[in-house]
């Protein structure tokens, strides 16, 4: 029989621990939707006793995309700590599948610098913790050890680690390459070895970070060593340089069958391209271009010899069609007078899943883009659908703008904004338009917020080519954090033929989330409202003009 590969998906816990990639909870539901549409076997959904936050998001994702009759398992981090286990385990209840995953360090650098302990003592904490997670979980559900930075720990301490996890209870036993340190050959050896350690008793599964460039051949080489579950992300995002890709892991064992015993996966492969840009629109991680299977020229022959090739014959120069993971090349020409029928075709070939009563919206805003712009393409159609992917809690809105700008000058610029029933306006001068209207946006967030948020990023990409291809802001902004917190991210997207537009509504986006999410944002729009609403004056800071 072929092996049937396991694809666990920890884009929502590895993946969001990328430097920026911060998701607030309605995004993290989002992503998981799509995960599930991607058939993925398991969606790590986060590590709940990290937050308030991260508990909610595991809890959501468990009841609304882990319930299902089909739903994939869900499962929650958690250290080799009781208390860990406990919110763990109540995060994961709602879940049908539920793999509750435990790990602990056993390298002795690890065990001596972090853990401050010792081998005996690591030893316990996984009897103690496997066997808690498997009384909390019951009989019916996964129990997951991870021994962190298993390919720099010395084998027989690991292997006696992974002893001690399955028979306390854990029938999934992962191998982390946490550093990405290991090389195929050694990685494999390393699984082989626990293959035959825990035999049929246990699922052997392999988590390789990327820091040599190396993630995914070590996960290829785990999977011919006998794994059956790989911890992959969509787009390689994690800690530091990432992890395995899920695209790259999938598309590698259907391209090449005979290297790994014709072993299958139940991923939906023409969900592939779809996946990697709603993570990378929501994170606002780009994808390289020349990234492998999603990447924009992944599928782009520019040489002559190679598209005079590619012409006589497409296997020349691919391996894989760019159809298999969702991509189409051709382009759409939408107007007023396009058929409904051939829109959700076109929307069904391109892999966009929007919600029934989203369709109507989606359709009309592609034919007024359409009167826009000559031609719409199935780029600016996936950058519509995306933004209705994105869950913006319609909080401030933006009633109208103007600014004036020359060369030589600075600029100014002027903003209502609406929010709750009221109208605020304020005006700001800058060094550019947008720098004007984002600061006029600031003045008027002084009298609504009573705080303005840090600029963290701010990038403007062009969808599609041409004169009037439309402009895509994204822009990053942070909340104040906490002692010894990280500040948390939030990001908004603005779509629109002109960029000074695009970019105030990717602020005003990025503004709402940061209102709706931000722990201490109610406190300062109450305290805000009670300034203005009590007659005290709101103070107005240098530049703004009611
Ligand atoms: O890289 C790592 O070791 C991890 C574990 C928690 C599995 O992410
Ligand atoms: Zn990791």
């Amino acid at each position: 029989m072929p092996p049937r590969i396991r694809i666990f998906d920890t884009t929502l816990r590895d993946g969001e621990q990328t430097p920026g990639a911060s998701l607030t909870v309605d995004e993290k539901v989002s992503v998981a939707r799509q995960l599930a549409r991607t058939r993925v076997d398991v969606i790590e959904a986060g590590f709940p006793a990290a937050s308030p936050g991260e508990a909610e998001a595991v809890r959501r994702i468990s009841q609304e995309v882990g319930a299902g009759e089909d739903a994939p398992a869900i499962a929650a981090l958690a250290r080799c700590v009781p208390a860990d286990v406990t919110v763990a385990a109540a995060a994961l209840e709602p879940a049908r599948r539920r793999q509750l995953h435990v790990f602990i360090a056993t390298s002795d650098i690890h065990i001596t610098h972090k853990l401050r302990t010792n081998r005996e003592d690591v030893l316990e904490r996984i009897r103690t913790c496997v066997a808690q997670a498997r009384r909390m979980v019951g009989p019916d559900h996964d129990v997951e050890f991870s021994a962190e930075d298993a390919s720099r720990s010395e084998l027989p301490f690991l292997l006696a680690a992974y002893e001690a996890a399955v028979q306390a209870g854990a029938s999934v036993i992962n191998v982390p390459d946490t550093v990405g340190y290991a090389e195929p050959k050694e990685f494999a050896a390393v699984v082989k070895q626990v293959v035959k350690l825990v035999g049929k008793r246990a699922i052997v599964s392999t988590h390789c970070h990327n820091d040599l460039g190396l993630a995914t051949a070590n996960t290829l080489a785990g999977i011919q060593a006998g794994a059956r579950q790989v911890e992959v992300t969509v787009n390689g995002l994690g800690e530091r340089a990432g992890n395995a890709a899920l695209e790259e892991v999938v598309m590698a064992l259907r391209t090449r069958p005979a290297q790994f015993r014709a072993a299958t996966t139940n991923v939906a492969t023409e969900q592939l391209t779809a996946t990697s840009r709603l993570v990378s629109y929501l994170t606002g991680i780009v994808v390289q271009p020349n990234k492998s299977v999603v990447g924009a020229n992944a599928f782009a022959h520019e040489s002559g010899i190679h598209q005079d090739g590619f012409l006589k014959n497409p296997l020349t120069y691919e391996i894989m069609t760019p159809e298999s993971v969702g991509l189409s090349g051709s382009t759409l020409t939408l107007g007023k007078l396009s058929g409904r029928a051939g829109f959700d075709e076109r929307l069904r070939r391109l892999g966009i899943h929007v919600e029934p009563e989203t369709l109507d919206t989606l359709y009309a805003e592609a034919i007024t883009l359409g009167d826009q712009k000559k031609q719409v393409t199935d780029a600016d159609l996936l950058a519509l659908a995306e933004q209705h992917a994105d869950p913006v809690p319609q909080l401030v809105g933006l009633e109208h703008w103007a600014a004036a700008s020359r060369q030589g000058e600075s600029s100014s610029g002027n903003v209502s904004l609406f929010y709750e029933g009221k109208t605020f306006r304020a005006f700001a001068g800058g060094n550019g338009p947008v720098d004007a209207l984002l600061s006029a946006v600031d003045n008027a967030l002084e009298q609504i917020i009573g705080g303005r948020p840090q600029l963290v990023d701010y990038q403007l990409r062009s969808i599609g080519q041409g004169e009037d291809a439309q402009g895509e802001a994204t822009v990053k902004i942070s909340a104040p954090a906490g002692d010894g917190d990280v500040p948390q991210i939030f990001t908004g997207h603005g779509l629109s033929t002109n960029v000074v537009e695009a970019s105030l509504r990717a602020y005003i986006a990025a503004v709402n989330k940061l209102i709706a999410e931000h722990p201490v944002a109610a406190d300062a729009v109450a305290a805000a409202r009670q300034r203005r609403e009590g007659g005290n004056p709101v103070p107005t800071p240098a530049g703004s003009h009611p």
